[in-house]
């Protein structure tokens, strides 16, 4: 009989301080989150300083919930990994010490994990993934499609040009005076709003796999103003519905595009956004006949440490592992074994 192998996952990137505890593969026993939106939505965004104070003050508590809650002792645990890239400089340092710190005294090896990977890896929850895939990682960070010849080996092969996806939800939604981050009260909003305003698509006939959002952002703050100007009032239903739906045609097309360019068995679509209602039912509509699509439940999507687990999972079987000089990288890109 195999022993059994437990990993501590610990993600600080950004907003959310977390500690996970997973079993073998894809167990997950434990994935405590403490949030500090409440923070930082006074704000309309997160300022780094106050993301990094926060972290600190709750970090080794969170390390003693995800214990406890998983019922694992220290003595059990056979390694710890941490995200070191990309995200908040300040921020990464924090969890990094804090893994660093707590691998070193109790002798485990450090697994170091991409913040990208993380949400990509998350889809394991959804189901097995067969490789080569692709994945379309959407968060408030990154907007950018993923051939993934196997786990490791990945290329981009197409990104934003301008903002990020998320990044345009919480834009648009600080205009609409939504409280920061937006996507999930524009996500409903939408729902009960038509697309009447006809916002604009940016790129979508071009010939390559790349997105723009800013146009949109754009077109939409400057209808916005201008109404406002008026003193007319528009509906934010139907603003959030017409704004969403063109994020949502871009989102399909160059998708779609990729599908064609790279034909694989297995899409992945993860991140923050991957949380979208319109986004997950288009895909069902439109994609799902075609590939296996796996999108991580709900609870996976946002920044977690059980995407990072599941990530330092592979790693593991690999013998993927960091010196305590390990730094953050605060504009950590993929890795490829192919450079
Ligand atoms: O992955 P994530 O938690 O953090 C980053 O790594 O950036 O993504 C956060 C982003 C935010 O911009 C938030 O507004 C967006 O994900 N988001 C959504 C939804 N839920 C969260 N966007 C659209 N629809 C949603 N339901
Ligand atoms: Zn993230």
């Amino acid at each position: 009989m195999t022993k059994d192998r437990y990993i501590l996952a610990i993600e600080s990137s950004c907003d959310e301080t977390s500690v996970a505890v997973l079993k073998n593969n894809s167990e997950l026993l434990s994935n405590i989150i403490a949030s500090q939106v409440e923070s930082h939505k006074r704000f309309g965004g997160v300022v780094p300083e106050v993301a990094s104070r926060h972290h600190v003050e709750v970090v080794t508590l969170c390390i003693q919930d995800a214990l406890n809650e998983s019922g694992i002792g220290v003595q059990q645990l056979d390694a710890v990994a941490v995200t070191y890239g990309p995200g908040l400089v300040g921020a990464l340092l924090v969890g990094m010490a804090a893994a660093k710190a707590f691998a070193w005294a109790n002798g485990l090896p450090l697994i170091p994990i991409n913040h990208m990977t993380g949400h990509l890896m998350a889809a394991r929850e959804a189901g097995a993934l067969t490789y080569p895939l692709l994945a379309l990682l959407v968060s408030g960070g990154h907007t950018e499609l993923v051939y993934v010849k196997e786990p490791g080996d990945y290329k981009i092969v197409g990104e934003t040009r301008d903002d990020a996806v998320g990044e345009a939800y919480d834009k648009v939604g600080r205009v609409m005076g939504l409280t920061y981050p937006a996507g999930k009260e524009i996500d409903n909003l939408a729902h009960k709003g038509q697309d009447i305003y006809d916002f604009p698509r940016a790129m979508i006939k071009e010939d390559n796999l790349d997105f723009s959002f800013s146009g949109l952002k754009s077109a939409f703050i400057n209808l916005y103003h201008n109404a406002q100007q008026k003193g007319q009032a528009l509906k934010s239903t139907d603003l959030s519905a017409s704004f969403q739906a063109a994020v949502l045609d871009i989102l399909l097309a160059k998708t779609k595009r990729a599908l064609e360019l790279y034909p694989v068995k297995t899409l992945v679509v993860a991140g923050g956004v991957a949380a979208n209602h319109g986004l997950r039912e288009r895909l069902a509509e439109e994609v799902a006949d075609q590939v296996e699509v796996r999108i991580p439940p709900l609870r996976l999507c946002g920044d977690n440490a059980g995407m990072i687990a599941l990530a330092a999972a592979i790693e593991f079987k690999k013998g993927h592992f960091a010196n305590l000089d390990l730094n953050a990288k605060p504009s950590l890109a993929f890795e490829s074994l192919a450079d």
